[in-house]
This record gives C-alpha cells, structure tokens and sequence, in this order.
C-alpha cells in the first residue's frame, strides 16, 4: 500500500532546533513560513510529513547528537516514502555533501544563508525526489562583496502565533561574524558581518508591538559591532538602541552577544540614559590568561578587559555581566587555567558559561595547534570552573535578600508547569486560576526571579520582594502590580 500523498493542507512539520539564539529565531521563522504553507508542528517525527534539523556546529558534541538523530531517523522513507528529511543551519554549511554522504536519507541540506528557499525546496524534493543542496559560497571561494552576497539574512516579518512567547522576540540586527578568534567556526558557518539597516529592525519592531510583544532580545554573534550607515548618518548600536527605545508597548530591550573590543562608551552612556535597555551585558572573556587570548586571536589582554569591567561598573553600577570560558584550549597549562579561575573570582559574572575545547575542522586553531590538554583534564577544569561560578553567584544573589526590584513577568515557573502540565505555548489562560502559581520574571540586570501570583500578571511587570535566592535564582513575593497590559495568553516556556 503507497502512503497518500500529502495536500497542501495536511502536512505536519516535526523540528528539532540546537544552538544558539540564532538558531532559535531561524527556527521561528522557518515554522511560520511553512505554517503559511498549510503545514501545522507535530512532536512526533513518525507521524511528518516533512523532517527538519536546525543544527549547530560550535562543538563537536553538538554535531554528534545530529548525526545520531538522522541515525534513527534511516527507516523512515521506507515507512513514509513521501517524507522530506532536511538539514538546516551551520551544520548544513560547514558539511555540505558530507551529510548526504554520511546519511544518505537526507534529502535537503540548506545552510543559513538560504532559509527563505526551505519551503520551494521541501516542495521540489517531494515531487522529484532530487536531493537539493543549497548553501553559501566559502569564506575564501570568492570577494568580499560575493560570499557576503550569498549569506542572506532571514528575516521575513512575523506571524505571532508561531512565537514561543507573545511578549517576547528576538530581532537579528546583524549577521556573520568577522572576528575569526582561531578556535570558533562561526565565522564559516554564518558568514561576513552584515548589519541590517536601523529602519527595518524599527518597522520590525513596530510590526511586533503592534503583536503585544513587550521585550526584544537584538541578536547578532558580536552584536555590539554593529554598524549601518543609512541617511548619510552612520548607526552604531547605541544609536540603534535610541531609535527603537521609544517603539510604544515595549517595556525591555536586550542584546546578545558582546565582544569585549567594541564595548564603546557611546554604548554604555546610551544603556544608562535609557531606562528600558537591561542594564545586562554577556560579554565572554573566554580566558583568563593573556597567552591562551593570544592564542585564540581575541584581540584584548585581561588587562584590556579589566579596563572595559571598571568602565561598565562604573557607569552603570548595578550592571550585571556574564561570560564564556572555554577551558582545556590548547596550550592551556594548569597556570593558565588558574588565570581563568583569578579572572571568575575577580570579575563575579552573573553567570557563566563554560565550554571544553572542541577541535574544530576548518578552523585555525585545528589547523595550527595540537589539541594538548587531555579529555579528563579539560573535564576537572570544567567542573571546577562551573563549581567556583556557582559559589560566586550564590554570594552575589544573597545580596538581594530584603531587597525590592522590579521584573518583567515572563509566565508559569518551570516547576508550576512540570506539575500542571499545561496547554502549549499560546494557549489560552486558565478562566478562572485555582489560586496564584509560582510565575517567574526577569529582573532588569536580568536575574531570574520566582514568586507565587497571578498567570494574568505575564507581559507586565511586578515588585517583588526577595526572601531567598540560589546560585541561579531570586525568590521573592510580590508587593505591588501594575497591570498594564492585558495578556493574550499564559506563557509556559521559560524559568
Ligand atoms: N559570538 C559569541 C559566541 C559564539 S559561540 C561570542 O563571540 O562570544 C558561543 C561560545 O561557544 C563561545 O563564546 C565560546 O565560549 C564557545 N566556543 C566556540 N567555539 C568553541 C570550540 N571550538 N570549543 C569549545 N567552545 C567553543
Ligand atoms: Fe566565534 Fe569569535 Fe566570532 Fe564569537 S567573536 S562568533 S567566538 S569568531
Ligand atoms: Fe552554533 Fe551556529 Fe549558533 S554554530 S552557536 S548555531 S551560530
């Protein structure tokens, strides 16, 4: 018996998503293209009609877990001849035929750069069941202007159905990365640097307001090198944050990802002048030894970065601030390693993300220097990194308890929907709640805060009182509200 062929308005989207914010967003915008197509998501990949994989290649590990998933996925055209199983993202870009080579199953292998053909291509692949490859020229395989050219950013404006969260967006200001630190693969895998221009990410912005979205998170891998001339005026990231800052209904602004180099003063002024931008900054330091920065080709010395932290606190005390490390890079002696461990103590990021070396093919560092600090040492290095994190911010949070600050609301607390089991994300309230639920919000500095109250409360923000607080949490209570905006929905994804 032949599987009926899929119309146009029965077709079910399985996706899974790895990496980073990026990837997320990329994903966003793929769901609610095809939605327009008639597709609707299924959490079960036997039951799709079409497969997609929107993966990541910053470490090896990441890379792994994709090959095993399309491992598990091999039967599924014999089941399901109809099927179109596609790769997606940075993997997609790096590997390119690789990945037909190593799953033959996979029928679509799109890289960054050409998410608006998903939809055509799914379409052609189902009806000739030709393998389609769509990618990106190689960093080195033309000018300047040409492989920029054929990194095209995605961003098609929005239906608000497809967000995870009614009030909150990502917003891609640029794309690409030129930095090159020897170890990160990004640069291959997103391509040159390209800034959007100040108008679209306003009228973007404008569009998802006018949706309810109350907090954009501005997205780029080094995003505070922003830069885009339009009008004869050249916009930095500090001019863009003024722009957007008034856009009605939006309550907080946040970007992510900062590179230490380009933290300008006009950036920090502007972060203080505007009370809506989160006084947070990720800004990875990634070492804490000046030889192994040299190796990684970050362009700053502790010394450099010292100077950037006195700079932010100072204009901004109340500024949080969190980093990456990568530990067991090579030539990362146990002296280096214990430069890293000073710079954590030093510096009390609000939190801390950290990474084992992974070697990766293409890059400089694969290149050029020998992976030299075993897997057990980069594994102590690790825990040992991520236990003194955690002792610091367990210190920094408890000097919260007795204070107030305000959050912006996010929704239901993990804990609240691991118990109640909810509706999907953008399903309506409950009518009448049985009593307030643990809710969990964000503080400006952008700490995590649960308390028990209203679901209705989401999109808003609240003051709250904090009694207790954890390495990674704020408890608190609230004291006062002000319901400012009536919410669409519960919103139970983040905590
Ligand atoms: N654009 C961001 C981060 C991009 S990747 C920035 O420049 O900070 C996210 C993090 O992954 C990096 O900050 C780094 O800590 C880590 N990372 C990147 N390449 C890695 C590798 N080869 N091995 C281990 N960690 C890596
Ligand atoms: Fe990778 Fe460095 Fe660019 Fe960040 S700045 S994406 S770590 S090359
Ligand atoms: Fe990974 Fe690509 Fe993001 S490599 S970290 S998904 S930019």
């Amino acid at each position: 018996m032949t599987a009926t062929p899929p119309t146009e308005h029965n077709l079910r989207l399985y996706i899974e998503t790895v990496g980073c914010q990026m990837n997320m967003l990329d994903s966003e915008l793929v769901v609610g293209a095809l939605g327009k197509q008639g597709y609707t998501l299924t959490d079960d990949a036997k039951q799709a009609d079409t497969i997609l994989l929107n993966t990541c290649s910053v470490r090896e590990h990441a890379e792994h877990k994709i090959y095993s998933q399309l491992g598990r996925l091999k039967h599924i055209h014999r089941q399901r001849p109809n099927v179109v199983v596609g790769v997606m993202g940075c993997m997609a870009q790096k590997d390119q035929k690789q990945i037909f080579r190593r799953a033959p199953h996979v029928d679509l292998v799109v890289g960054t750069g050409q998410l608006a053909e998903i939809p055509r291509l799914i379409e052609e692949a189902r009806h000739d069941r030709k393998r389609k490859l769509a990618v990106s020229l190689g960093r080195r395989d033309g000018s300047v202007q040409a492989v920029s050219t054929s990194f095209q950013s995605y961003d098609p404006l929005r239906e608000p159905q497809m967000r995870p969260s009614p009030w909150q967006a990502f917003v891609r200001i640029m794309i690409g990365c030129d930095k090159f630190c020897t170890y990160c693969v990004v640069p291959t895998t997103r391509g040159p640097e390209q800034s959007r221009p100040p108008s679209d990410i306003a009228r973007e912005i404008e569009v998802l307001t006018d949706q309810g979205v109350r907090e954009v998170t501005l997205l780029g891998q080094t995003v505070n090198s922003y830069k885009h001339t339009e009008g004869g005026r050249l916009f930095r990231l500090a001019d863009l944050l003024e722009l957007i800052h008034d856009s009605p209904g939006i309550d907080r602004i946040k970007f992510v990802t900062n590179y230490p180099r380009d933290m300008g003063d006009d950036l920090l002024t502007a972060m203080r002048d505007l009370p809506k931008i989160a006084h947070y900054l990720h800004v990875p330091l990634q070492s804490g030894c000046d030889d192994v920065l040299k190796a990684m080709k970050r362009g700053y010395t502790v010394a450099q970065y010292r100077e950037m932290m006195h700079r932010i606190r100072d204009c901004m005390p109340d500024c949080a601030v969190s980093s990456d490390f990568i530990v067991g890079h090579p030539g990362e002696t146990e002296e280096a390693f214990e430069r890293s461990m000073d710079a954590v103590r030093e510096f009390r990021f609000k939190n801390n993300f950290v990474f084992k070396y992974s070697p990766r093919p293409g890059t400089k560092a694969h290149e050029l220097l020998p992976d030299d600090v075993s897997e057990q040492d980069k594994r102590r290095r690790n825990n040992a990194m991520l236990d003194l994190s955690n002792e610091i911010c367990e210190e920094d949070n408890a000097e919260f308890i007795g204070r107030n600050v305000e959050v912006l609301v996010e929704g239901l607390s993990k804990a609240t929907i691991k118990s109640a089991d909810p509706k999907p994300p953008g399903s309506a309230p409950a009518d009448s709640p049985t009593g307030p639920l643990q809710l969990v919000g964000r503080t400006r500095c952008d700490r995590i805060v649960v308390f028990d109250g209203n679901p209705r409360l989401a999109g808003n923000l609240a003051q709250i009182t904090i009694d207790d607080a954890t390495a990674t949490t704020l408890i608190g209570r609230i004291v006062t509200r002000e319901l400012q905006h009536e919410s669409p929905g519960l919103l139970p994804i983040l905590g």
